[in-house]
């Protein structure tokens, strides 16, 4: 198993170049089921994640090519309709191979998802979505059956804007008959990019970036070619070590995604400068304290709540951190502390009291984002820092400890 170890108060100075999002090209990619044709995506992250998908289409019967960033999608081959618990336990967008097939082919079998080890992580407003459209769903030894072979147009609201469960349900309503009404869908830039694709295919969704999504059955979609949006998170994390840290400018951002960040940043003290698709961030003199709550999007991402909270621990007095979308992914705050944090935490909110300086020790990395929070925490430590089970980071982030060690950080991959 391999680990970081890192070398921390080393200044990050010099230019990182932001990989294509992860949370949206993995729908995208089970979007292509959707045709008989050869799909192409650009700028795909090779990721842990991005690898296990492709295991997964070829298991359906797809053909995948991955070179260069780009991956082409043959889904004119596709005879497995069965998604395996191997594979889906370790990764929860695993599920969204759901929608499209139930959509082209009016069944799909699909384990139970597994993923990131935090919290209760229920499909149940998938599977609402999908009995809506008509389908019938069983639940049988840990695996999901569905079948719909006819499917129909549906009004469909959601209790909350769950990101999968709008990606999977848009994907399983562009093919059925009539008219479908989602309310109270997701807004997040990665649903966005999933329906331009589908459009782009051919199907007919309007309302696309608000809570309301209008879907026109449609006959059959056609294969596209389509480039992945920057990703938010990983920007996001290289702003907040930049804010910490640094003097650095990221290439390949898409601004308007990342304002709930940008702002937060200011408020602690940063300067902040934004290009058209650039941003260059300075340190703050001073890292001020500053509470964040996450929602959904606009809101301050959860998937950055970790790295905030490794940023506060060096802040000039107390922040207050809660998460509203998960309640219990916490699971970096008891290892931050083993860094020499003040962090206490009472159900979904963390109080962080900062401290003069963070210290090297030896900490463990439980899930994707989680890790990267102790990066950031290891890069600010003094002396060093060995985090383990680094695994999970190379779930979402691509190469990070090269793009971390181009900007002059001291951060090395070894095997323990
Ligand atoms: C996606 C992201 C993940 C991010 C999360 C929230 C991907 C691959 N992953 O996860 O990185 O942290 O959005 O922005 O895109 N819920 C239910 N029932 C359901 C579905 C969700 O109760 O059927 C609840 C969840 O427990 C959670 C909330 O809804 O409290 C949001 O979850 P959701 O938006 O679905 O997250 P994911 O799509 O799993």
């Amino acid at each position: 198993m391999d680990k970081f170890v890192i070398y921390g108060q080393k200044p990050l100075s010099g230019t990182v170049e932001i990989s294509g999002a992860k949370n949206a090209v993995l729908p995208m990619m089970t979007a292509a089921l959707l045709t008989d044709g050869v799909t192409t995506i650009n700028k795909v992250p090779d990721l842990r994640d991005t690898r296990t998908m492709v295991r997964l289409l070829e298991i359906v019967g797809a053909g995948v090519e991955f070179t260069n960033g780009t991956l082409t999608i043959d889904a004119s081959t596709v005879n497995n309709l069965v998604a395996p618990y191997d594979l889906v336990k370790t990764m929860r967008a695993s599920f969204y191979i759901m929608g499209p097939l139930l959509g082209r082919f009016g069944n799909v079998k699909v384990s139970m998802p597994g993923g990131c080890a935090w919290g209760p992580r229920p499909v149940d407003f998938h599977l609402m979505g999908m009995e809506k459209l008509g389908a019938e769903i069983e639940l049988d030894q840990g695996y999901i059956n569905a079948s719909g072979p006819s499917l129909k147009g549906a009004k469909i609201k959601f209790k909350y804007p769950s990101v999968g469960a709008t990606g999977n349900v848009v994907m399983a309503a562009v093919l059925a008959n009539g008219m479908s009404i989602i309310e109270n869908a997701a807004r997040e830039p990665d649903i966005v990019q999933l329906c331009e694709m589908l459009n782009l295919m051919g199907a007919k969704i309007s309302g696309l970036g608000t809570t309301i999504l209008s879907i026109e059955g449609v006959k059959e979609l056609k294969p596209t070619e389509i480039t992945v949006i920057p990703d938010r998170i990983e920007a996001g994390t290289f702003l907040i070590a930049g804010a910490a840290l640094g003097d650095i400018t990221l290439n390949n951002v898409k601004v308007g995604h990342l304002q709930s960040v940008l702002d937060k940043l200011e408020e602690c003290g940063a300067s902040i400068n934004v290009g058209e698709d650039k941003i260059h961030i300075i340190k703050a003199n001073e890292i001020k304290p500053v509470n964040v709550t996450t929602n959904v999007y606009p809101g301050f991402p959860t998937d950055l709540q970790a790295q905030w909270i490794a940023l506060m621990c060096s802040a000039s007095g107390k922040s207050i951190i809660m998460d509203t979308v998960y309640h219990d992914r916490f699971s970096h705050v008891p290892e931050l502390n083993r860094l020499g944090a003040d962090i206490t935490l009472h159900e979904n909110v963390a109080t962080i009291k900062g401290v003069t300086t963070l210290k090297g020790a030896n900490v463990m990395s439980t899930d994707i984002r989680a890790s990267a929070s102790l990066i950031l925490g290891g890069l600010m430590a003094e002396g060093r820092t060995d985090v383990s089970r680094i695994y999970h980071i190379d779930r979402g982030y691509e190469r990070i400890e090269n793009k971390f060690s181009a900007l002059g950080g001291g951060i090395f991959r070894e095997s323990e």
